[in-house]
């Protein structure tokens, strides 16, 4: 595995005088580096495994293992003494990732995966979070755009109109991606996912903030997000809204 295939950060999160970190796992990796990976240190608890073994040949095979190797990575920055294998991410009844370790206890679990990317975070469940990403196609057709215009408040095209006016990093399609992250991963740390009236998810406004696009909610004022692109794809995080999230994103960047 090259070193630029795994980001790991440590996030720093402040509120009041309350300081809390939560660990941010971003990997690239193929199906056969995942494999590889089992072998040189293995991640998957036996549940997972055999969960694994059913799974048909499928993109979902893929996409479990990268998912589940960013929680394990993203989990040990947060529980440093704990092996990968033995905390192992259980689906809740809603699809939610549920730690089914006594060690665990306390900390939480969002991941998130799309072709051959994947990313987790893990935090104190006293600060619910969450985390959506989706590659950004600069071949999105116009139809797939619509389909996205389709779930939004006119208040919110609007609004996204004049930021691809505004700004030329928004412009093109990412900016269509960009909030459906938002509202994905909203919809995560509610855990309803997308099975609410997409209405509830609006987006109240939106603002630059150095390197980070943050907003916030309509219907939730007690949450943002932040979010930033990361080799094509955009990253959203969620977070409650007073909390000040800080992580080193030159360093992130920097990677080639
Ligand atoms: C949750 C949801 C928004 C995820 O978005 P997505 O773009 O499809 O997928 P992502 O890769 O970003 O995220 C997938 C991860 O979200 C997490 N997730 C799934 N449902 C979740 C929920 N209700 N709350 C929080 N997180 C959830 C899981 O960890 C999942 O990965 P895993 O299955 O490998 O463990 C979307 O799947 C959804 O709306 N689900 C609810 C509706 C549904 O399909 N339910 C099926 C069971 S009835």
């Amino acid at each position: 595995m090259r070193h630029d295939d795994l980001v790991l950060k440590s996030l720093s999160l402040s509120r009041k005088e309350t300081e809390m970190t939560a660990s941010l796992c971003l990997a690239r990796l193929s199906l056969d580096d995942l494999l590889a990976q089992t072998l040189a240190q293995p991640f998957l608890h036996p549940d997972e495994r055999d969960y694994y073994d059913s799974l048909p040949q499928s993109p979902r095979r893929e996409s479990y293992l990268i998912g589940r190797y960013c929680a394990k990575r993203a989990l040990v920055g947060r529980l440093p003494n704990t092996a990968m294998d033995a905390m192992p991410v259980y689906p809740g009844v809603f699809g939610q990732p549920v730690l089914g370790s006594a060690q665990c206890a306390g900390v939480q679990i969002s991941l998130t995966h799309c072709n051959g990317v994947g990313a987790a975070i893990a935090f104190d469940e006293r600060q619910p979070m969450a985390i959506d990403m989706e590659r950004v196609s600069p071949l999105a057709s116009p139809r797939q755009t619509e389909a996205i215009k389709a779930q939004l408040t006119n208040a919110e095209i609007a609004m996204l109109d004049y930021f691809g006016r505004d700004s030329q990093d928004c412009s093109g399609t990412w900016i269509w991606t960009w909030i459906w992250t938002a509202k994905e991963a909203l919809s995560k740390v509610l855990r309803t996912g997308l099975m609410i009236p997409m209405p509830l998810l609006e987006i109240s406004r939106a603002w630059h903030e150095g390197p980070y696009l943050l907003a916030e909610y309509v219907h939730f004022p007690q949450y943002k997000v932040m979010s930033f692109l990361w080799r094509g794809t955009v990253v959203s995080i969620v977070l409650p809204k007073r909390t000040t999230l800080r992580m080193d994103f030159d360093g992130l960047m920097a990677l080639p």
